[in-house]
């Protein structure tokens, strides 16, 4: 048995639903519009979200992400016709009786066009290369050795070579940073076997970041530069087209210290030298070696769709000088980030770029202004 009261409460019940349905005839066309922004919009809202959410999040990073403590940048000066006394003086340093010796170490992935302008750009100032390549990228993808494969193509550094190869650990779903300083320790310890000593010089970069063979140079012949100091980089994407900005900074110089100096790739000192190189990513020739780089990233989670890895699209955004991975600019203001916005303008100097590129400008045609255009395969 219901108490008494309770069929008065339905009564009740009965006639706000009947209110209601007038309240709905009322407001049918309201309704409608309701249901309309539901059913459409609210998927194509989360659509967006999912697409661009990444966006998003890097356009608010001024908002969680204080910028890094800024650099003391040394000013650099250069001239060819200026000598060496007088350079190491406008620095503040002494000309030294001798140069320094010089290393110059890198692991190698498979950018071979890169490591030949490097090396050549390098060569007359380089007393010993040191070069290590894996048969695993840093995600624990396999690949070749492709420098073993082509080594005959540089004669040139053969009596000046330490070469070496290191089997990837193929640990599945670690964080690719791991494998990385795993073969840079291994790095180590092959520059040892180079034969440095105390007061080398050593080039710690990525090989596709160029430091200027002045810039060397100057390094190796003056007494009391730093002991470790960075190198500003002009930015590159894609080709020597498309310069971002002169901020590229994780290239570094150091004056060799027995079990103190550890190969590394990260900050390590505030002083960076002001315009001392070059730094181009995605330089490829091919198509299919932007695929593989794009892969084997240590940014892999960076492709979130698979049609970034489609061949005529990569074709399109070299040419438009626009993001791979369509992200926002990695900046610290709202400023910084709304300039950078969109893709980047052509740049139509070469002047001032490698000398071995420009000489052989037949060969590499791609990496010069006004041929974007890649081989495909
Ligand atoms: C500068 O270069 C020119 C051309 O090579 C040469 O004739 C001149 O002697 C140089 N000047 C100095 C100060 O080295
Ligand atoms: C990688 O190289 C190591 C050492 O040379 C070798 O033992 C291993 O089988 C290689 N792995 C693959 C997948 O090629």
């Amino acid at each position: 048995m219901l108490p008494a009261d309770t069929s008065y409460y339905l009564q009740l019940g009965s006639k706000s639903v009947l209110s209601m349905s007038r309240l709905k005839c009322a407001l049918r066309t309201f309704d409608l519009r309701v249901l309309l922004i539901l059913l459409i919009g609210v998927p194509i809202l989360l659509f967006a979200i999912y697409v661009h959410g990444q966006k998003v999040t890097y356009f608010l990073r001024p908002i969680w992400e204080k910028p890094p403590k800024p650099f003391k940048v040394l000013p650099h000066y250069y001239h060819e016709n200026v000598s060496m006394a007088n350079l190491c003086k406008l620095h503040g340093w002494r000309v030294r009786e001798t140069p320094r010796r010089v290393f110059d170490a890198v692991l190698f992935s498979n950018e071979l066009d890169i490591l030949d302008i490097r090396w050549h750009e390098l060569s007359p100032y380089v007393s010993e290369f040191v070069l290590l390549e894996s048969n695993s990228t840093f995600t624990g993808i396999r690949k070749d050795l492709h420098f073993r494969e082509n080594r005959q193509r540089f004669g040139f550094a053969e009596s000046r070579l330490t070469y070496g190869t290191i089997g990837g650990r193929f640990v599945k779903g670690e964080n690719p940073f791991v494998e990385e300083s795993y073969q840079r320790v291994a790095l180590d310890q092959l520059i040892k076997i180079a034969g440095i000593a105390d007061d080398d010089l050593l080039i710690m970069s990525d090989v596709d970041e160029i430091p200027s063979g002045h810039t060397v140079n100057l390094l190796r012949w003056c007494d009391d530069v730093p002991e470790v100091l960075h190198l500003q980089l002009r930015n590159y994407l894609y080709s020597f087209e498309f310069l971002l900005d002169d901020r590229s900074w994780r290239a570094s110089v150091h004056r060799y210290r027995a079990g103190r100096t550890r190969y590394a790739h990260f900050r390590q000192t505030d002083d960076l030298l002001a315009d001392s190189g070059w730094h181009c990513s995605f330089c490829f020739r091919r198509i299919d070696d932007f695929v593989f780089k794009m892969k084997a990233y240590s940014h892999v989670d960076r492709i979130r769709f698979g049609y970034f890895l489609n061949p005529r699209r990569i074709q399109h955004v070299i040419c438009e000088g626009a993001d791979l991975f369509d992200m926002l600019p990695e900046e610290y203001t709202f400023q910084e980030i709304i300039a950078k916005l969109g893709p980047i303008p052509s740049t139509f100097s070469a002047v001032h770029l490698p000398a071995y590129l420009l000489e052989h400008n037949e060969r590499y045609r791609y990496l010069l202004p006004g041929n974007c255009v890649r081989e495909s395969g």
